[in-house]
């Protein structure tokens, strides 16, 4: 059967897409709304007409699996112009999400309807890209450049109502009554002349009020800096001010073309595919049964155990979290409070869920409240000896078939699985700092954890809005690991004669949010010093000496001003160059390419290596890691597909040419011209 079918309804013809799982708008699809339109003109009983999907959405976008190869049929552009052209009217009826080329679909309609649970949006900018069937140049005719200006260059959702708020939505219908009520909605419009996008005239707010253009990069200059697409987004939609249709079209297409060639948008489509990829964990069958977790445990309310609490707590399953002593436990608890309040504040919560989440929370200090958990996990000292005490004590206290959980950074999962009559129920779950806020949740399977408590832990990560990848049992797990070869060169650099500064410079200008030495001062230099002022046997124990603690006492690599700008200390310069010197090491001048090459290169290398060893499944779960958890710019694909748009020949001769090893994987695929993703 054809992916699009019509039905006669009396006067109205409905075209249905059904190309599952997204109704993504692939060759076969354009063809048929090209030719559904041309059903419809050519027969006379029909007097107006409905677009909507089978299935769980309304066209979810372009087909991203298309893209970089020949065209095949009409393109959607041209399709849309036929759909808008018609001179019958037009209904798109709504449901899911309607995203990317979907939303322009709809836009291309003469009416939208939609059911309230709805979305509709622009997302091709975290694709690199810009819309590219004129969805640019409709969108703000439709609703007003200020209002299209976050939907394209942003890219998230909005809501049926709030679409239907800013007049893209023309009517809200019922959430079981879509098909009927299109078929109502459109009758009525019978007659009248149909409401062209491409003829509105909303797009007038930004030729009257051009500065919405500049407070816009302004106020988003954090998200968007760096990236390209989200600068011609806003040029598209400028243009659909200032030119005529015909025009804005021709420019949102070149400047769409520019994209689509450019290595933002591959890097940004393979991160796409690298997400969902990175949640199939090779053998394991998807569909296996899963274990039931309706009720999690935490052990320690610090740091970590508090923000992973929460992220179960938001997504509505009740969390019982057990400290050693009331103080610790009060404390956890209120800054679990305290976070929620915030995010009331800002608007992005209401008190009402603030106190729904506030309810499920059980604080306790006793470990037999832990007995009836489905998942427990432990965020206790990081401490081998220490884990392995709890992990016996929870084998025996919490419930058989529930699965138990380390969140430790660096500790082997075998070793504290080998404690418990249970390893098969052991593994790690690696969240990051803070916890409820960071996406990234590496899993870390264990030698013997078994296949329907991994795929649990996975389900369960997508569900409190986590990007997950696996790891296998090595130290440091995927990130951390490859963070420590950046980290040495970083240290080594500095005594070389690199300053500091320029070493965090490079990585900004890279895209990182931060250095290695901006991360130390916000983590805190004296976080595992000894506290022995008088003992002085490394750089952060001199720092620490002298109350260089970092962040939180304005000073540490930095000197830090009540704004939190941070400055270049002499003082700490000083100490570095007498550590050199005792050291005695040879000072010069290290460029900017070399400090970049060093940083990078190296971890590139490491990240070989947990491929060779088996450590991550694949080349595209070591991007996810470091993009979710770590800052690497999305735009350069992680750092393997940026190793693949370097060349991994060059990157195999920076290595040796700054004296560092170079992993097998890395030669053999260097020598084979060939590289790690695809
Ligand atoms: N093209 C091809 N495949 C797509 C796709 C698309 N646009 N969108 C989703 N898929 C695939 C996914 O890869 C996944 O495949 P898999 O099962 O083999 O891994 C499957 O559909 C299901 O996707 P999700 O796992 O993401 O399902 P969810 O229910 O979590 O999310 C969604 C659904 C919100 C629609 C999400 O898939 C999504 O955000 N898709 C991308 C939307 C998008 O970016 N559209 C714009 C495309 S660019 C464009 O339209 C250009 C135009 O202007 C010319
Ligand atoms: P923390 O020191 O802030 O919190 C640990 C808490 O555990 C303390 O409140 C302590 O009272 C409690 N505790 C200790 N022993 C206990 C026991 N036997 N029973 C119950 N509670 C106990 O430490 P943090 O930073 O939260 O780290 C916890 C774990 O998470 C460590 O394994 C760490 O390596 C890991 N981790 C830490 C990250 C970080 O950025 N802080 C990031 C990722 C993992």
């Amino acid at each position: 059967m054809s992916v699009v079918t019509t039905q006669k309804h009396d006067n109205i013809l409905v075209i249905v897409s059904n190309n599952p799982p997204v109704n993504a708008l692939g060759a076969a699809v354009r063809q048929g709304l090209v030719d559904g339109i041309d059903e419809a003109l050519s027969n006379e009983e029909v007097e107006a007409v409905v677009i909507r999907c089978d299935g769980r959405t309304f066209f979810a976008g372009a087909d991203i699996t298309e893209f970089g190869k020949p065209m095949k049929g009409p393109d959607l552009g041209e399709a849309l112009d036929r759909l808008e052209a018609s001179s019958k009217p037009v209904v798109a009826a709504i449901h899911g999400t309607a995203l990317g080329g979907g939303c322009e679909v709809a836009l291309a309609c003469h009416y939208r309807i939609a059911v309230p649970s709805a979305k509709m949006g622009l997302p091709e900018v975290k694709l690199g890209l810009i819309p590219g069937a004129a969805g640019t140049q409709r969108l703000p005719r439709v609703v007003g450049a200020k209002a299209a200006l976050p939907m394209i260059v942003i890219g998230n959702p909005i809501s049926a109502a709030k679409a239907h708020a800013i007049g893209l939505v023309d009517k809200i219908v019922g959430e079981d009554s879509l098909a009927d009520d299109a078929i109502a909605f459109a009758r009525e419009q019978i007659g009248k002349a149909p409401a062209r996008s491409s003829e509105g005239t909303e797009n007038e707010d930004g030729v009257k009020n051009p500065s919405i253009f500049d407070e816009f990069r302004q106020k988003n200059n954090r998200k968007i800096r760096g990236f390209e697409a989200p600068e011609a987004g806003i040029q598209a939609v400028k243009a659909a001010g200032e030119l005529s249709y015909a025009d804005g079209v021709k420019k949102e297409r070149e400047l769409f073309r520019k994209l689509m060639a450019g290595t933002q948008a591959a890097a940004m489509q393979h991160y796409f595919f690298a997400e969902r990829a990175a949640n199939k964990i090779d053998g394991i069958d998807p569909k296996i049964d899963l274990i039931p977790i309706k009720t999690v445990g935490i052990l320690g309310a610090g740091t970590m155990g508090g923000g992973i609490g929460m992220n179960f707590l938001s997504a509505g399953i009740p969390v019982t979290i057990v400290e050693l002593k009331k103080e610790a436990l009060d404390r956890g608890v209120g800054v679990i409070r305290r976070n929620y309040e915030n995010t009331a504040k800002r608007g992005r919560m209401t008190e009402q869920q603030v106190e729904d989440a506030m309810s499920i929370l059980t604080p306790s200090l006793s470990y037999e409240d832990l007995a009836d958990c489905d998942l427990v996990i432990e965020a206790v000292f990081e401490n081998m000896d220490v884990k392995k005490e709890v992990f016996t004590k929870l084998d025996s206290i919490v419930k058989q078939g529930a699965i138990l959980a380390s969140n430790t950074s660096y500790l082997n999962i075998d070793e504290i699985a080998a404690v418990t009559k249970r390893p098969e129920y052991v593994l790690g779950l690696h969240f990051f700092s803070p916890a409820n806020v960071m996406k990234l949740l590496e899993i870390v399977r264990g030698e013997k954890t078994a296949d329907d408590v991994l795929m649990t832990a996975m389900k369960l990560s997508k569900k409190i809005g986590k990007v997950a990848a696996v790891s296998g049992v090595c130290p440091g797990f995927i990130g951390n690991r490859m963070l420590s070869p950046r980290q040495e060169q970083a240290n080594l650099m500095i005594m070389e004669g690199a300053n500091y500064w320029e070493i965090d410079d490079v990585l900004l200008e890279f895209g990182f949010p931060m250095g290695p030495f901006q991360m130390s001062d916000l983590a805190g230099v004296d976080i595992g010093w000894h506290r022995d002022p008088e003992r002085i046997e490394t750089l952060r124990d001199a720092l620490c000496a002298v109350g260089r603690w970092g962040q939180k006492v304005s000073k540490g690599f930095y000197d830090y001003d009540q704004a939190r700008q941070r400055t270049p200390s002499d003082e700490v310069k000083q100490i570095i160059a007498e550590f050199a010197a005792k050291a005695g090491k040879e000072q010069r001048t290290i460029s900017k390419d070399e400090i970049r090459e060093r940083l990078l290169y190296p971890m590139v290398n490491e990240g070989a290596k947990i491929l060779e060893e088996g450590m991550a499944q694949r080349a595209s779960d070591i991007d996810v890691v470091w993009i979710n958890g770590y800052g690497w710019p999305l735009y350069t694909g992680g750092p393997m597909f940026w190793a693949d748009t370097v060349g991994l020949e060059k990157i195999v001769v920076g290595l040796k040419k700054h004296g560092l090893p170079v992993a097998k994987l890395l030669k053999t695929k260097a020598d084979a011209g060939g590289k790690f993703n695809g």
